[in-house]
């Protein structure tokens, strides 16, 4: 396996290898990424390869630095310039104008470019090393679960990928949230960062994409992060009678619940951050088991929480 801690040496190979045109899978502090070069397009080829990703999905397109966004993005409105300001380096995607030195195939033949500049020492790292901004899917099979850990790459992806930097569990577990900027503001994908707190710098953001900007977000496609096992969200635990927990698991908020094959528990203090962390990675334990079905415990729609929740409902509808 590809495998290798992310030490200084690895670093400058992974930065080395992307200049000439690699994959190469690195941590981020949302989930991991799947990086090639943003301004080859033959080596953004082989990242959609990879994932078996349709060409419709547009990527994220990382930087290190405010000189890189100007080389991805043709200019920087207010409203993104102040999200700028308060989120980032942090898990804030923006959508913006792009700059023509983009493929389209980067950007599935919008305009518009999808940016973040990661908040992870290893991310920021591989990216000044590289000298150039990576293109970076989460690291998964598309549609499949999101890997939180170096081994989820290993074993969903493994040999395909030219690299896999590892640095241990990503700190938020689930990915960034996405606000399109141009040509309104509009929230496309919950995530680490809670609506709430965007709509606090640029007020009100909509919700709906009209059909002429779609489709711009497959993460929101119905069924996205889903496992193998079928998943049904479950709001009262105490209703799922026994003879429906024998050959299940469950995915619990704060407590355990009897009689299931297997359960994980995603935060016994009731902390959504802890929850969000653990989502992924319990899913990808529990849906190794085998079982029937996997009894997702609704969590509290707040905060973090929402993001959890739409990846839970995705990844439940059958
Ligand atoms: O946390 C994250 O954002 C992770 C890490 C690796 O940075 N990346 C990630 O990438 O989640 P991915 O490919 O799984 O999700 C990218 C999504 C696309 O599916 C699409 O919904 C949206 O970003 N996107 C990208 N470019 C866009 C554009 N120009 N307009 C609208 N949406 C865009
Ligand atoms: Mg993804």
């Amino acid at each position: 396996m590809p495998v290798v801690p992310a030490t200084t040496e690895h670093l400058d190979r992974a930065a080395a290898l992307l200049r000439g045109g690699a994959v190469v899978a690195f941590p981020t502090e949302t989930v991991y990424g799947l990086g090639a070069s943003a301004f080859d397009a033959r080596a953004v080829a082989r990242v959609f390869e990879i994932k078996a990703r349709p060409a419709f999905d547009p990527l994220i397109v990382h930087v290190a630095d405010e000189a890189m966004l100007a080389r991805v993005a043709e200019d920087i409105p207010p409203d993104a310039r102040a999200l700028i300001e308060r989120f980032w380096p942090g898990p804030l995607t923006l959508v913006v104008r792009k700059r023509p030195e983009i493929p389209d195939l980067v950007t599935a033949g919008l305009g518009t470019v999808a940016v973040r500049m990661p908040a992870h020492p290893v991310a920021r790292a591989l990216i000044e090393r590289a000298g150039i901004p990576l293109a970076a899917p989460s690291a998964n099979p598309f549609g499949y679960l999101s890997p939180t850990r170096a081994e989820h790459v290993a074993r969903m992806l493994g040999e395909r990928v030219d690299l896999i930097l590892d640095a241990g569990s990503a700190e938020h577990g689930v990915e960034s949230t996405i606000v399109m900027i141009e040509p309104r503001p509009v929230l496309l994908r919950h995530g680490a960062i809670a609506a709430a707190d965007i709509e606090a710098v640029i007020g009100r953001l909509e919700r709906e994409l009209s059909d002429e900007h779609k489709p711009l977000a497959p993460g929101r496609l119905p069924q996205h992060y889903a496992p193998h096992t079928p998943v049904r969200v479950v709001d009262t635990l105490a209703r799922v009678p026994q003879s429906e927990r024998a050959d299940a698991a469950l995915l619990a908020f704060r407590a355990p619940a009897p009689g299931y094959r297997a359960v994980r528990v995603l935060s016994s203090s009731g902390d959504l951050r802890e929850a969000a962390a653990h989502l992924f990675e319990y899913l990808h334990e529990l849906d190794a088991l085998g079982v029937a079905r996997i009894d997702a415990e609704r969590v509290p729609h707040e905060g973090i929480g929402i993001a959890i929740m739409d990846r839970l409902a995705r990844a439940g509808h059958a």
